[in-house]
């Protein structure tokens, strides 16, 4: 596995596997890397002649300071399990390499960036939007991969590529989960054991409230009932708990069997917020 650190040296490298007639696949990170990672580096290795991932906690999407100040750094951890995974190259830029300014830019993706994580974190898609395309025009791959996991993400990203013609296949990964069913995250790492434990509410709040619909619930009462669940975990704090249509992230009062629709949560456990989402008609 190569180790890059500038757009300058992966050039030469592009060329000569577009020479080849290769298909490059890239899967972008902010590293802290675990087996959700590693599903999407496994797609690629497996679908693609040739994987770069990259590993950048991009500041911009951070709305939180203390939270970037404590997001994971595990670079010699990460190299390995890259190494292992069949990884061809692994990008780490510097901060300067990816702003050499100050970026200006304000992206506006419409109603989908105006609701649960776009209203709960403001500026945070514009961050992941202007990482995003500067990492797609130094890598110019021909497929990315992206998480499930961050659902309100993807139809970002889809946005993203749409609005502005990257000629980038997007392949989306299904969410990776920890044996008792919480969602693999960077930031479970920084939950104690008691915050560990009570995380649980936010997967199992999601397949009881799917369950809730399917025996014909109203989604009104059973957004309540999962509200009143919240408030019996004492660490937990609930952002949202909404019903929405993953594309468009449309709020969704009723609940209709016949359209496309997912479940999104984000709560805190302790300092650490989390999210997690749920397909109930994929
Ligand atoms: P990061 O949180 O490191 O996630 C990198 C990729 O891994 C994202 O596409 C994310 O959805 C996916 N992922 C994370 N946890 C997962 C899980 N449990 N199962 C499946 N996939 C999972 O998302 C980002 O970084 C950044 O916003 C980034 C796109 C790199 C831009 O800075």
């Amino acid at each position: 596995m190569k180790r890059i650190n500038t757009p300058a040296e992966w050039n030469p490298l592009w060329l000569s596997h577009l020479q080849k007639n290769e298909r490059i696949g890239f899967v972008p990170t902010m590293g802290a890397l675990h087996q959700g990672h590693l599903d999407l580096v496994q797609k690629s290795v497996q679908n693609t002649d040739t994987t770069l991932v990259s590993i950048f906690v991009n500041p911009t999407q951070f709305n939180n300071p203390e939270d970037f100040k404590k997001y994971p750094n595990t670079l010699e951890d990460d190299l390995e399990k890259l190494e292992s995974a069949g990884v061809d190259y692994v990008f780490v830029p510097e901060v300067n390499t990816i702003y050499p300014e100050k970026a200006e830019l304000k992206l506006d993706f419409g109603d989908v960036e105006r609701v649960l994580e776009g209203e709960f974190r403001p500026g945070h898609f514009n961050g992941v939007g202007v990482v995003v395309s500067k990492l797609f025009h130094f890598i110019r791959p021909h497929v990315a991969f992206f998480g499930q996991k961050d659902l309100q993400q993807v139809a970002i990203i889809k946005r993203l590529v749409r609005d502005l013609s990257f000629p980038i296949e997007l392949e989306i990964v299904p969410t990776r989960r920890e044996e008792d069913g919480l969602a693999m995250s960077s930031r479970n790492l920084r939950l104690n054991p008691e915050e560990r434990i009570q995380a649980l509410i936010l997967i199992q709040s999601l397949e009881k409230a799917k369950r809730e619909l399917f025996d014909g619930k109203s989604w009104f009462q059973v957004q309540k009932e999962i509200e009143r669940d919240f408030q019996q975990v004492p660490l937990a704090k609930l952002d949202y708990f909404e019903l929405v249509h993953p594309d468009t992230f449309e709020s969704q009062t009723e609940f209709n069997p016949e359209k496309k629709s997912s479940i999104c949560v984000a709560a805190y456990l302790g300092e650490i917020r989390l999210i997690d989402n749920l397909p109930i008609i994929p």
